[in-house]
């Protein structure tokens, strides 16, 4: 570790600058910026793109025209319209958080539909304890509300700039297994949906799905394909409080835990730094509102964050990236992770310090965050990190994929088996708090969870140019291959690169019957893309085979040119899973040895 380039007084600024990160400006951060973007200001030809600003395939997308209905009536109108005459359609959301290619309407003479303003909370119903919200509220406008009730969700995604449209068509989740589970489609009781129609039915109708409707289990997690989700009514819970410890322990025995663990705690989950031998678990459960506590989590990466930290952790990991620097990595990992810990990770007692564990507080407070997108503009000062408007922001891959719990162990001591080889080469994952693992139920849902499962989060270091290979890519390519194709593991929709959804549908045994729901909803196919027609084995693959594509996910590699042999990245087996095929480093002495032997 002496030769990294972390030296003892580079170290002493980077302590300066974390500390900037981690105790971001709390005044007014700068909003994200809209998906959408037209010619001079105006609703017509538009850009659509994501919160990262891009695509995993990194094209634009375009759009004729943008609508921003404010009501269902109005919804119903440009619906009809583009129906009458036959134009793609898709639904955009207030910040457009899917990293995959899902928001984008086919061709590029399509409609968006914004969901910006149709963000109104309806109806608050006491005596069933149910809440109908339209599709653009937010998580965060969502819990607000049911608090004010003295009600809450149980499970949501722990980000709350999503809405409740997109994070159901993704199924989206938190972490349990009680009851239903995390995933937020479980407890779906209505939803009205807007669908093409007919010339005799003026071209488009709302769907009414209410429980016990079998197409309920189309609707709830739907890609975007099925219509719009108008709104959604909900089945929330009496206000209940949690008590949360975090617990560091190593991961000597991880592969036993991971399973038993998510039957001990409601709200369990578990990060793991492979590179550091260590697990942080979750043990979070719930508690009766009258055990005294007024804790809140306000998780530190998602608050509005200071750009010249962005910057700074960006640069500080480029750097390491081009200087090959692995234990440098770990060195940073170590510095960022024992800062997050000694801060709590954003937790405290009673909404201003931490004072120790356990953490209780209202669920509304302790249950997601993300301060960094409900800011007022502040010139970009303070943002969220991956904002795609501050040069050099935070930029990532993310491998999210499901392991059925009965697989979870086996699953796991293959990835230790891996980390053995090069412990350092997975400390790249913990400066993007480390592996991270959730527990979700099976589901009824066509496109939901086949079996119980956790779901396993990797983010790691992207470039911003494509043709740049990754340090040790060939272990996170490796792990993505072990994961979706020894384990048969399920991506999450909203997440994930290209080749994750490689014949994907196969793996999902209500395929067809999901397929015959959106033939009867959309028989011409308005609300289907080139992206959806790929994932959904209608049209086309989501596999793009160019030069570098193996760097960026859209292709596995079946030959040296899919990676970086210029800059010494060759296509070969993995080192654990030999049908693994991924883009490892040769420096050019070893390259040369083995040519000439
Ligand atoms: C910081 C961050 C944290 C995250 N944390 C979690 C997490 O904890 N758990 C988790 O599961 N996921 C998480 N995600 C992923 C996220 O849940 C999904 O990407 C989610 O789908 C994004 O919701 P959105 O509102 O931004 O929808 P978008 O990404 O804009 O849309 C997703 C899809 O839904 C469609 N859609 C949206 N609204 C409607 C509607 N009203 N009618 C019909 N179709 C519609 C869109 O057309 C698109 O196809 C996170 C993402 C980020 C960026
Ligand atoms: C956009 O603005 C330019 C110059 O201000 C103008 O010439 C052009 O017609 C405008 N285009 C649209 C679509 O409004
Ligand atoms: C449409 O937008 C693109 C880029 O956003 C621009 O180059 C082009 O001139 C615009 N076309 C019209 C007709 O405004
Ligand atoms: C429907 O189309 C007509 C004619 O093209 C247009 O005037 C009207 O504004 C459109 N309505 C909506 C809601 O898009
Ligand atoms: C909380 O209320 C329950 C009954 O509602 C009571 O049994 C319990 O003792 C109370 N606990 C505390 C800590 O006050
Ligand atoms: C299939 O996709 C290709 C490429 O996007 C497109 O040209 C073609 O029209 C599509 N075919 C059908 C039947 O949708």
């Amino acid at each position: 570790m002496e030769n990294s380039t972390l030296t003892k007084s580079s170290h002493l600024l980077l302590i300066v600058i974390l500390l900037l990160f981690l105790f971001p400006d709390p005044s007014t951060p700068s909003p994200p910026p809209s998906p959408v973007r037209c010619t001079n200001g105006s609703t017509n030809n538009c850009t659509v793109t994501n919160a990262y600003g891009m695509f995993p395939d990194r094209s634009t997308c375009r759009a004729l025209k943008v609508v921003y209905p404010t009501s269902e009536q109005e919804l119903l109108n440009s619906v009809a319209n583009a129906t009458a005459s036959k134009t793609k359609m898709k639904v955009v959301t207030r910040f457009s958080h899917s990293i995959p290619k899902l928001s984008c309407p086919g061709g590029s003479n399509g409609l968006v539909i914004s969901t910006l303003n149709l963000d109104h909370v309806l109806n608050i119903d006491s005596t069933t304890n149910q809440i109908t919200v339209e599709s653009g509220v937010t998580v965060k406008a969502l819990i607000e509300a049911a608090a004010k009730a003295n009600l809450v969700i149980p499970y949501v995604p722990y980000w709350f700039g999503l809405t409740i449209g997109g994070l159901l068509s993704t199924g989206a989740h938190g972490s349990s297994l009680n009851g239903k589970g995390s995933a937020v489609h479980e407890y779906v009781t209505e939803m009205r949906l807007v669908t093409p129609a007919p010339a005799d039915q003026s071209y488009a109708r709302v769907r009414v799905l209410k429980i016990g409707d079998p197409d309920l289990d189309a609707t709830k997690v739907s890609l975007g394909v099925l219509g719009v989700i108008s709104q959604v009514t909900l089945q929330l819970q009496p206000m209940f409080k949690r008590s949360l410890t975090f617990v560091t322990r190593n991961d000597l025995d991880l592969a036993d835990q991971a399973v038993s663990f998510g039957y001990q705690h409601e709200f369990a989950d578990l990060a793991w730094y492979p590179g550091q031998r260590k697990v942080l678990y979750r043990k979070d459960d719930r508690v009766p509102v009258n055990v005294s506590g007024n804790g809140a989590y306000d998780f530190i990466g998602f608050r509005p964050t200071a750009t010249l930290a962005i910057q700074t952790n960006r640069f500080t990991e480029k750097t390491l990236e081009t200087e090959k620097d692995a234990d440098g990595k770990c060195a940073y990992s170590q510095l960022i992770t024992s800062t997050l810990a000694l801060l709590a990770y954003g937790l405290t007692n009673n909404g201003l310090i931490f004072t120790g564990y356990p953490v209780i507080g209202y669920q509304n407070k302790m249950e997601a965050a993300g301060g960094c997108a409900f800011g007022l503009e502040d010139g970009l000062l303070t943002a969220c990190p991956w904002d795609p408007r501050i040069k050099e922001s935070t930029l990532i891959h993310q491998t999210t994929v499901s392991i059925p719990l009965d697989r979870v162990k086996e699953f796991i001591l293959d990835l230790q088996k891996l980390r053995d080889l090069r412990p350092a080469a997975l400390c790249g994952l913990e400066l993007y708090d480390g592996v991270w693992m959730r527990y979700i139920k099976s589901s009824s849902a066509y496109l939901g969870k086949e079996a119980d499962v956790l779901d396993f989060d990797f983010t790691y270091y992207r470039s911003r140019d494509p043709m740049t290979p990754r340090l040790y890519e060939d272990f996170l390519e490796e792990i993505e291959q072990i994961a979706l194709f020894k384990y048969g593991g399920l991506p999450h929709w909203g997440k994930n690169r290209n080749l994750a959804f490689d014949g994907v549908i196969k793996k999902y045994k209500n395929s067809q019957a999901f397929l015959e729901v959106k033939n009867r909803y959309d028989p011409d196919g308005l609300f289907s893309s080139e992206w959806s027609d790929q994932i959904l084995g209608i049209n086309g693959s989501v596999i793009v085979n160019k030069a570098g594509c193996a760097l960026e996910g859209l292709c596995i590699c079946s030959e040296d040119l899919h990676c970086a042999p210029d800059k010494g990245y060759y296509c070969r087996p993995g080192k654990i899973y030999e049908d693994a095929r991924v883009c490892t480093y040769e420096d050019s002495s070893t390259a040369n040895l083995k040519f000439m032997s």
